[in-house]
């Protein structure tokens, strides 16, 4: 099991919509391989998905999917700490602490409030607002080093490092610093996975057309389907150019990314043919490297005590470290010890 003296990675997903490719080939998989060199926990954020309104039913049952996912995936619960963020209460206690150490202001330049809102006129809540400071909060309480998050939540993980070194400067000392400032960890241009429909998008598991994602759960016909519909261009050449020729490009990642085949390889294969060869062959790559992956998926999934015993697990671990942080806070802080 996780052993104390490597540096530790947390990251988390939503879960709200479906994931798709995007969150295999630019997150799962990466996170997999870290944990040679890192104690990993990774998270399902339900407190942070309720910020926007969720079906209770879907919720739960979206909860369970994507663990099964995670571990279909390559997580193996025996080496990485899968657990969700509600059964360890350290998250919102610590959020509390943070809210009175974030200002108004930093909050308000936080452009995913803005566009969140702006989407949702009708909700737009509190806990919309402070989302930032629950990530803080849960990346802090592990005194995580690297954060492995897209583009995106770059913004999120900047606050995250202000308010604890603000903390620090308060309440630390160089010694003995009461947070760990973690730094991004960003995958590079060519491994990000696009939208199929408006490639200079990033692919979303809450897209609301259907076309701009492979989900992971997707048959093999529907994967195929939307692969050869994505958006290309009408000067028939296969290199790789994301300004000039976003659609191409995103589909020379995917096959890249799926086959482990180089972009100078993928050009010189299926340059100068139309792109009927190169879209099936991406097609093809997609489907084989999710096949595995599907069928593990429902041997998982099919095992619900197996699912919850991994889950209370998961959150006994994490809670092991998170408590040990929120205790020091709260000293420093001049609470009274429990
Ligand atoms: N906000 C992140 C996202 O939408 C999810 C998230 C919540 C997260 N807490 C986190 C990611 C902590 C990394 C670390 O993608």
């Amino acid at each position: 099991m996780a052993t104390e003296s490597k540096p530790v990675v947390l990251s988390g997903i939503q879960p709200s919509g479906r994931l798709t490719l995007g969150n295999y080939l630019g997150a799962l998989k990466n996170w997999v391989k870290l944990n040679e060199q890192f104690t990993c926990y990774y998270m399902l954020v339900d407190m942070h998905a309720i910020t926007v309104r969720q079906d209770p039913a879907v919720l739960r049952d979206r909860c369970y999917e994507f663990l099964a996912l995670y571990i279909a995936c390559g997580l193996d619960p025996a080496s990485n700490v899968l657990f969700v963020q509600s059964h360890v209460p350290a998250h919102a206690r610590l959020a509390w602490v943070l809210n009175c150490y974030t200002q108004m202001g930093e909050l308000s330049r936080m452009t995913q409030f803005k566009d969140k809102s702006q989407k949702n006129t009708d909700n737009i809540n509190a806990g919309l607002f402070s989302y930032p400071v629950l990530m803080a909060a849960d990346i802090l309480l592990y005194q995580a080093g690297a954060v492995p998050v897209g583009e995106d939540q770059k913004q999120h993980l900047e606050l995250t490092r202000d308010v604890a070194m603000r903390f620090n400067n308060l309440y630390g000392s160089p010694e003995r610093p009461v947070f760990t400032v973690p730094e991004p960890m960003i995958p590079p241009v060519g491994a990000r996975i696009m939208s199929l429909q408006e490639p200079t998008k990033k692919m979303s598991k809450s897209d609301a057309a259907e076309t701009n994602a492979v989900y992971l759960l997707d048959d093999p016909d529907v994967i195929t389907r939307k692969i050869k519909r994505a958006v290309t261009d009408m000067d028939n050449s296969v290199r790789y150019a994301p300004t000039e020729k976003p659609g191409v490009s995103n589909l020379m990642s995917i096959l890249a990314a799926t086959t482990g085949q180089s972009f100078d390889s993928i050009v010189t294969q299926y340059d100068g043919q139309g792109y009927g060869k190169f879209k099936a062959a991406c097609a093809e790559a997609v489907v084989e490297c999710l096949r595995p992956v599907q069928a593990r998926y429902h041997e998982v999934r099919d095992d619900l005590d197996g699912l919850r015993r991994i889950l209370r697990d998961g959150a006994e671990q994490a809670s092991l470290r998170a408590d040990a942080t929120l205790k020091h806070v709260h000293e420093v802080l001049g609470f009274i010890p429990e």
